[in-house]
This record gives C-alpha cells, sequence and structure tokens, in this order.
C-alpha cells in the first residue's frame, strides 16, 4: 500500500513537473520618487531607497497643494516620476519560460531586465505581461520600471501614481496556454435544462504529440464532464454539456471551472483554469433587462478605482468593503468608470453576484485635459481594447462592453484636436448645436471610428452588446449614427427618456449615468424643499464658504437631478433597463461644484471614508426586502430654529414623528404620479417630511402596519434621535474586518452615548506592536489632512481609521475619555 502510494506520488510530480507556477511578486520591491537613466541598470547602487511592497501608490502619500499639477481636478496630489527595482533569482531558462505581469501602472510605465528594455505602456490602466526569459541570466536578475505620471493634468479624476495594482511572475513550459488564452462560453438552453460549454484554447509553441483536454468542474471542484480540444482556426476547440445546470445571478452567482491540461505524451506541461458561469440575459427595447429570463432593473453605480485613503493602490479589504456596502444598499450592477477594473473587482463581482459594464476610455483621439490618453490613443487604442476583451470576457458578471465614455467624437469639430479643457468642457456640456451633429445619409470619420471599435470587441467577444455612455441623446451624435451601439446609452438626460422609443425604434435602452447629485455628510441645507443647482450653469462658479453641499437629497449639478427624480422616471419606465448612478462612492478628485480646496467628489451616495449618507436609506427602502426606516437630520439645533425632518421607511403603511411625546402628525408617502400641494418635494413616492419647530429633548418616528392586530395598528419600526450633549468620550466599532486590514470607526459621543453630530474633536490613534495605521478619512471632501497618518479630526461627529496586523488601538482626544479596542 505504501509502495503503491509513493509510486503514485512519484508519477504525479513527474506528469506535472514543468506545469505553470504564478505567484505574486509584490514583495521586496525598492522604490525612489527620482528619475535617471542609470537606475535600470543592474549595478546601480539601489541601498538607500525605499523598501516597500506592492501593490503602491506615491500620489496618496504627498500634500494637498493648490499648485499640484493634477489641479484640484485631479485630487490636488503630487505626480512626478519615480522608480521600483527588484532581484529576481532563477535557476533555470531552459525549459522554463518567465513572464512578468502587471495589473495596472499609471502611467507611461517602461520595463527593464538587467539594463535592457523589456517594454513600455503607456495606459494607465491596461494590465499587460512581458515574456522575459530572454533578458534574465541564471542567478540574480535586475528588475526595473520607470513610472513616468509628470505630464498633467492627464485625468478628469485622482489617477494615483505608481504601480498600484498587483504585479505576478508565473513559470511555464515552453508549450503553454497563452496568455488570456482561454475563452469559455457558457450557453443554457431556452428552458435552462441545459448548458453548453465551448472552450477555446490558444497555445503557444504547440507541439507534436501534444493534447489538450479541457475539464469541466463545478464549485466544488467535482468533475463534471471532460473533453480533448481539436483545432478550429488559431485555437483548440471542445463543446461540452451538462443537464440541469446551476444558473449564475445576482442571488446566487453559481461559478463553474474550466481546467484545460496540454499533455505530451504522458506528461501534463500546463494547466490553467478558467472560472465561468451559465446565464443568459436580454436587453429589450420594450421590456428592459432581464438576467434568465427574469426581468429586473439593473440598479448600478458608476465607481472610479480610488480607495479613499488608500488612493489607487488596489486593497482586496477596500474593495470587498466598497461592494458590500453597495450591495446592502441594493446595488447590483457595477460600471468601472471609465477605464479597465482591477482584475479582482470582476472577481469579487463574479462571486458576490454583481453585473459589471467594463470600460475601456474615457477619451478617443479628442482630449479632455492636456496630457491624456487621446495622445496615445491612435497608436494603442487597438492593443488596449483588444487587451481588456481577452482579459475580461471569460467573467459571468460582465454582461457589456463600453467603448467609451461621454467622447468628444459624438460631436464633429475639424479643430476638437487642440482644444483647451474650457472649450472641450463646451463641446463636452453644451453641444446641442446641430450643425455639430451627422447630416442625413452621411457616415462621419467618427462614426466610422465608432463602427471600428465595436468590430474590435466583437471579434473578441460575440456574447455581449457593446455600449457607451453617451451624452449627447439626439439621434444623430455620431456614434448612435454608426449603428454599432448595440444599447442606447445616455448620461443624464433623463428628460430626454420619453422620446427613445422614438429616436431610437427597436433599440434597448440603458442610462449609463445618472443623477451625479451633490451631497456632504451631515451638513443639511434649509429649506429641504427648496432645491439647490450648483453651479446654476456649468461654466459658472459657484462660491460658498462651508465647501460643502446638502444632504438632504436637494442639490445637484446643472446637468444632473436629485436621486429621486431620475429614479422615478427609471423606476416607472419600462423600457430603461436601468441606470448607473454617478456615483456609488465619494472618489479623489473632480469636486464639484467647487475648486481647491475641495478635492474630493460631493456625488457619492457613500463617502470617501465610508460613511453612507442619507439617500443610501432611499436606495435601500426601494432596493432591497430589508426593513427601513431612517430619520434625518441630527437633533442639536437653536430652540425655536424650523427644521425639516426626513424620514425614509418601507414595509409600512405610515410613520408618525413625535417631538417629546408630542406627534406631528402622520405621513404616508405619496402614490406614483401624486404630487404634494405646491409640488413640495417635502413629501414623495420615496420619502416623507415634516417641518418642525426645535426643541432640545428627542424626535421619535413610528411605522405602522396598517394591518389591524389586537385592535390596534402594529408597529413595525420605532426610530429616536436625541438631543447630544457636550462631547464626553470616543466610541470606537469595527466597520469592516478584512483578511489583512480592519477599518474601525470612530464616534465623539455625549456621555448617555448620543452622537454629538457637530463634534470636529481631533482624535489621536496609538497602535501597539504588531499593528500599522494605513489610513486615515473623515470623508470631509475639502480636508486637507494627510490621508497616511496617526490623526484625523472629527467631522459630524465620525472619523475612520484603517490598520493593518493584530493587536490593540488606543484614540484619544483632548478633554476626552478614551477608548481601546482590541483587534485580532
Ligand atoms: C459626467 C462624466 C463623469 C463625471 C460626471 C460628473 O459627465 O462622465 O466622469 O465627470 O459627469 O457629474
Amino acid at each position: 500500500m505504501k509502495k503503491t502510494l509513493t509510486l503514485l506520488l512519484m508519477l504525479s510530480v513527474f506528469l506535472t513537473g514543468n506545469a505553470r507556477e504564478r505567484q505574486l511578486f509584490d514583495e521586496g520591491w525598492k522604490f525612489l520618487l527620482a528619475d535617471s537613466a542609470q537606475m535600470a541598470s543592474p549595478d546601480y547602487n539601489d541601498a538607500h531607497w525605499r523598501l516597500l511592497s506592492l501593490p503602491h501608490d506615491w500620489a496618496i502619500e504627498g500634500d494637498f497643494y493648490a499648485g499640484n499639477p493634477s489641479g484640484a481636478g485631479g485630487g490636488a496630489l503630487p505626480g512626478g516620476i519615480g522608480w521600483y527595482r527588484k532581484t529576481l533569482n532563477v535557476s533555470d531558462t531552459d525549459v522554463v519560460s518567465y513572464f512578468i505581469e502587471f495589473d495596472g501602472v499609471y502611467m507611461n510605465s517602461t520595463v527593464y531586465v538587467n539594463g535592457r528594455q523589456v517594454g513600455y505602456r503607456p495606459y494607465g490602466y491596461s494590465s499587460f505581461e512581458y515574456d522575459i526569459t530572454g533578458f534574465l541570466n541564471k542567478g540574480d536578475n535586475v528588475i526595473a520600471v520607470r513610472v513616468d505620471n509628470s505630464d498633467q493634468p492627464n485625468s478628469r479624476w485622482y489617477s494615483g501614481c505608481g504601480i498600484y495594482r498587483h504585479v505576478w511572475l508565473t513559470q511555464t513550459a515552453k508549450t503553454r496556454v497563452a496568455h488570456w488564452g482561454t475563452y469559455v462560453t457558457a450557453t443554457p438552453s431556452k428552458n435552462g435544462k441545459r448548458a453548453v460549454f465551448d472552450v477555446e484554447v490558444e497555445v503557444e509553441n504547440p507541439q507534436k504529440g501534444m493534447t489538450v483536454v479541457n475539464i469541466l468542474l463545478d464549485a466544488n471542484g467535482k468533475e463534471l464532464a471532460r473533453k480533448n480540444a481539436s483545432p478550429k482556426g488559431q485555437a483548440m476547440h471542445s463543446s461540452m454539456a451538462i443537464n440541469n445546470p446551476k444558473l449564475w445571478s445576482t442571488q446566487q452567482p453559481y461559478i463553474y471551472k474550466v481546467r484545460t491540461e496540454i499533455r505530451v505524451g504522458d506528461k501534463i506541461v500546463d494547466v490553467y483554469e478558467t472560472n465561468t458561469g451559465v446565464r443568459s440575459f436580454r436587453f429589450d427595447s420594450k421590456a428592459g433587462f432581464s438576467l434568465n429570463s427574469v426581468p429586473m432593473k439593473l440598479n448600478g453605480v458608476c465607481e472610479h478605482h480610488d480607495f479613499g485613503c488608500f488612493g489607487a493602490a488596489l486593497n482586496e479589504d477596500a474593495l470587498h468593503r466598497k461592494l458590500l456596502k453597495l450591495k446592502q444598499m441594493g446595488v447590483n450592477s457595477i460600471r468601472s468608470s471609465h477605464n479597465p477594473p482591477a482584475p479582482e473587482l470582476l472577481n469579487m463581482c463574479d462571486t458576490m453576484g454583481l453585473i459589471v459594464m467594463d470600460e475601456s476610455f474615457d477619451m478617443w483621439r479628442r482630449k479632455k485635459t492636456q496630457n491624456d490618453y487621446a495622445r496615445f490613443f491612435d497608436e494603442w487604442h487597438e492593443r488596449d481594447l483588444t487587451d481588456l476583451i481577452k482579459r475580461d470576457r471569460n467573467h459571468p458578471c460582465i454582461l457589456m462592453w463600453s467603448i467609451g465614455n461621454e467622447v468628444l467624437e459624438q460631436w464633429s469639430s475639424a479643430e476638437a484636436d487642440t482644444l483647451t479643457l474650457e472649450q472641450a468642457n463646451l463641446i463636452l456640456n453644451a453641444g446641442h448645436d446641430a450643425s455639430t451633429l451627422a447630416k442625413e445619409g452621411e457616415l462621419s470619420v467618427n462614426s466610422l471610428l465608432t463602427r471600428h471599435l465595436a468590430e474590435i470587441v466583437k471579434r473578441l467577444d460575440t456574447t455581449r452588446p457593446v455600449t457607451a455612455g453617451c451624452n449627447e441623446p439626439n439621434p444623430n451624435n455620431h456614434l448612435f449614427k454608426s449603428g454599432a451601439i448595440d444599447i442606447i446609452g445616455f448620461n443624464y438626460h433623463h428628460q430626454w427618456i420619453k422620446d427613445v422609443p422614438v429616436n431610437f425604434p427597436g433599440k434597448p435602452f440603458i442610462m449609463t449615468e445618472s443623477v451625479s447629485a451633490l451631497q456632504t455628510r451631515g451638513y443639511y441645507m434649509m429649506p429641504s424643499d427648496s432645491v439647490y443647482v450648483a453651479p446654476k450653469e456649468w461654466w459658472l462658479p459657484y462660491t460658498d464658504p462651508s465647501f460643502m453641499c446638502s444632504a438632504y437629497d436637494n442639490m445637484h449639478a446643472s446637468w444632473s437631478s436629485t436621486h429621486e427624480e431620475t429614479w422615478d422616471v427609471v423606476k416607472h419606465t419600462p423600457y430603461v433597463g436601468g441606470q448607473y448612478i454617478w456615483t456609488g462612492f465619494d472618489y479623489i478628485g473632480e469636486p464639484t461644484p467647487y475648486g481647491f480646496p475641495a478635492r474630493s467628489s460631493y456625488f457619492g451616495i457613500i463617502d470617501l471614508a465610508g460613511f453612507p449618507k442619507d439617500v443610501y436609506y432611499m436606495y435601500q427602502s426601494e432596493w432591497t426586502q430589508k426593513p427601513v426606516l431612517h430619520l434625518f437630520p441630527h437633533w442639536n439645533w437653536m430652540p425655536g430654529q424650523e427644521i425639516d425632518m426626513w424620514c425614509y421607511y418601507n414595509n409600512a403603511d405610515e410613520v408618525e414623528l413625535y417631538i417629546n411625546g408630542k406627534s406631528q402628525g402622520r405621513r404616508v408617502k405619496k402614490a406614483h404620479g401624486e404630487v404634494a400641494p405646491g409640488n413640495s418635494i417635502l413629501n414623495t413616492e420615496y420619502h416623507v417630511g415634516w417641518r418642525v419647530k426645535y426643541e432640545p429633548g428627542e424626535v421619535k418616528v413610528v411605522a405602522r402596519k396598517a394591518a389591524v392586530k389586537n385592535g390596534y395598528p402594529e408597529i413595525v419600526a420605532t426610530q429616536t434621535i436625541k438631543t447630544a450633549g457636550q462631547p464626553h468620550h470616543l466610541r470606537l466599532t469595527t466597520d469592516y474586518k478584512g483578511k489583512t486590514t480592519t477599518f474601525v470607526n470612530v464616534e465623539v459621543v455625549d456621555k448617555d452615548g448620543n452622537l454629538c453630530p457637530l463634534a470636529q474633536d481631533q482624535v489621536f490613534f496609538e497602535v501597539s506592536d504588531g499593528m500599522e495605521i494605513v489610513g486615515v478619512d473623515n470623508g470631509c471632501q475639502f480636508s486637507m489632512e494627510r490621508f497616511k497618518d496617526n490623526k484625523r479630526k472629527a467631522f459630524f461627529g465620525k472619523c475612520m481609521v484603517a490598520l493593518k496586523g493584530s493587536g490593540k488601538l488606543k484614540a484619544r482626544a483632548v478633554g476626552l475619555e478614551d477608548a481601546e479596542m482590541e483587534i485580532f
């Protein structure tokens, strides 16, 4: 028995002798924010450089400064040129190939091995791999990466700087599955009783006598089918079918795996795994969107790639926390605006059941900022778009590709290549001049470019539709005129939605981007039934010394709307497949409507620190079955002041407000189409409100079901907010505990534990050995405090600290009692 086991073990080692090994290559890099050609050289002395682990973003470590060339739009953080170096020891280059893979480097990266240039990649969001085998010597080798983000501005939001995503080192045999070399489609039959898995495999250095086997595994790794592949065009292909497949859905995102083995003789020379999922979906011009034949709305949000105090540096825990908070709100879809996301985002969306719109570019040939990707577009777009599709096409979560966001090619303008940002904005936001649209019967260069990009996508993936975020809703938009846009996508312009069936007969429709409301958590502008538009027109300055926006849903930019206004149209228009709200989380940069010192966005439903703004609960009440009762604002005002109390609720028939026990009246949400007197937005289909006189004490809301139980209406929920006294102590709670990172919320509270909603105390953090502070934040969009620090001011009573490791955290503030927490 023992003998047989040893033999089996030996055999398996032999069989998989040269198979692929893929490892993270993140640890032990040296870094310097400086530039010299010598830094590529293996002999260069980097002993004094900083030792760090990737992912890394050097910009987030800097200070906000009005003079930083990214401008407030880019987050007012530094740019520059930096170098990374690392030693790689190899023992064998004869039978093994070595590949280095970068998930993303912002931007203009040049990779050297032993002083020789291996490759250059300008687009900061593309993933890429280099075969470095021919550059390596036996023994030590020096890999050096130059990252150049000095030509700014090159982005309309905060980009980050450096190797901000993972790096991988892969060893394979010479015969291997090519990089992103599989294409798996999993198609259910009409009745869902059967599914066919088609697998195409691209093999590098194929050998005589080679066989390619595809093995289908269920989520537990159990083999369901296997099939030898046979040549089909350039690839090897097999088709496998199973009965009663488990479908991938937003509720139950079931993942299958295809294991591809390349065998030569009785040796397995490569093993490559691809995740996949079985689902059908349809975008319909009349019925909107359905997944697995179940009609649903895409309740989506747009997300940029930064993680607040982590900057652009990918942290899986920060990413998971982000997606979890969105999912709990009822979000079922993410738009990776306006660029390829980190691969980890797609992996998580696969397993969390979040649908993705995968987007490629924010500009094509015509630039939006002085030094943006437009200058690389002609040379690189084909490569970048191809790589995006090849990298991502196996993810079940992706249901559509977006070939661009608000590209200026929607309009024609001969001089557009030399536009200033101001002029570009003019076209972007006021581009309804008919002379810039396509003429009858004309197929313009811009329409041809649209076709060309859609064709690149379709060449590589025939299973998903192509869309684009268009802020020109006129059907003569050159992109629409191309006929290559499968799903018509508007950014904003919800007033034009009623005309969609006439303007785009037979075409499905979604709002690729919507809302752009403006909010600062904790700050309320009254009267709440006035809608504040800021700026009034996009070209007008908006100033308010508070640098804040209103957390009632009553403030938005001139091109946009309140949350309720757009949701009302989306909800009640059957042919609208859904919307992607700008944005789920606040992000660094683009602090509309303000300029410096504002340096992060006001658009988020959740602030940069991760605290939900009030409107989070409006969506939760509409999009989930979870019971919601959310009363706001706080209850610390001046006696006699007139205050608007708003309440989001569901699962109840009425709510009643009490101040110090005195009823302020019952309220019921309006029926669809029913408007409150004077068209007031104090009481709508989505919330109710009371205008009351403040007196210290407590305000309470009671939610009841009309169903009479024992003669009384049934109380289903209550919420009480008390007037907080003086700040007394700090309260720590775990917001999210991840694999390596813990997020702790800090609240300033009175002696009875009530949140002090106006507190601004400076909170100091101390951590024991074994723990490290990775970032601090409070969601304030104009704070000049550093993200990397051991202190943070409370903002409307709250702040947050992100920590790595385990041990003790202590939070202190002058005049308040300390708080401590053990993190395991
Ligand atoms: C859109 C644009 C977004 C963001 C947003 C702000 O026009 O696509 O990237 O700038 O406006 O409202």
